[in-house]
């Protein structure tokens, strides 16, 4: 059999790191947020899906602020949780950097032992966030056997469209 070679210029790896932690090792800001986030799931319009996400954002002043997803007939015009609370946020409290945001989904009766990892959209609104205000954006995942923290939203998404992406 041919063996075809592959030749590139160069190679490298992007590496993320998640630290997860139980309930008890969370600090007392983060699990009050997680707790926002599984809260806000209640709050959630969800009945295609019957799939139930919160999401809760702890800005620079120490403001929480929540949102949930919020579905329709029309399929493709819900929006998921995370974008509703930060686009919530940024119309309430402009001039406030987002610390963190947390994010809880329930369904079948329960929240899951994995957390969900926010969607593809939702990641590239998050960034916008961390860009807008020139801060990283904690990003912490809630699952029943651990929360999972990133400290950027850059470790959810390594390849970024930004800004400046439109000046090349
Ligand atoms: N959903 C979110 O709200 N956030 C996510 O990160 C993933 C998915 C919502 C969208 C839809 O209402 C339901 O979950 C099922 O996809």
């Amino acid at each position: 059999m041919q063996q075809i070679k592959a030749f590139c210029m160069e190679k490298y790896n992007i590496t993320s790191e998640v630290s997860v932690y139980r309930d008890d090792e969370l600090l007392p800001e983060d699990r009050e947020l997680v707790e926002a986030a599984k809260c806000a799931t209640e709050h959630s319009y969800a009945p295609y899906s019957q799939f139930r996400v919160g999401a809760a954002l702890r800005l620079a002043d120490g403001t929480v602020t929540t949102g949930s997803n919020q579905e329709n007939a029309s399929y493709p015009l819900g929006l998921c949780a995370e974008r509703t609370a930060i686009f919530h946020a940024q119309h309430t409290h402009p001039d406030q950097p987002v610390e963190a945001i947390a994010i809880a989904a329930w369904a079948n009766g329960h929240f899951y032992p994995d957390p969900i990892s926010p969607c593809g959209a939702c990641r590239q609104v998050m960034l916008e966030v961390e860009n807008r205000y020139g801060r990283p954006m904690r990003v912490l995942l809630y699952g029943t056997s651990g929360t999972h923290v990133v400290s950027s939203v850059r470790d959810l998404l390594p390849f970024q469209f930004v800004s400046e992406s439109l000046k090349k």
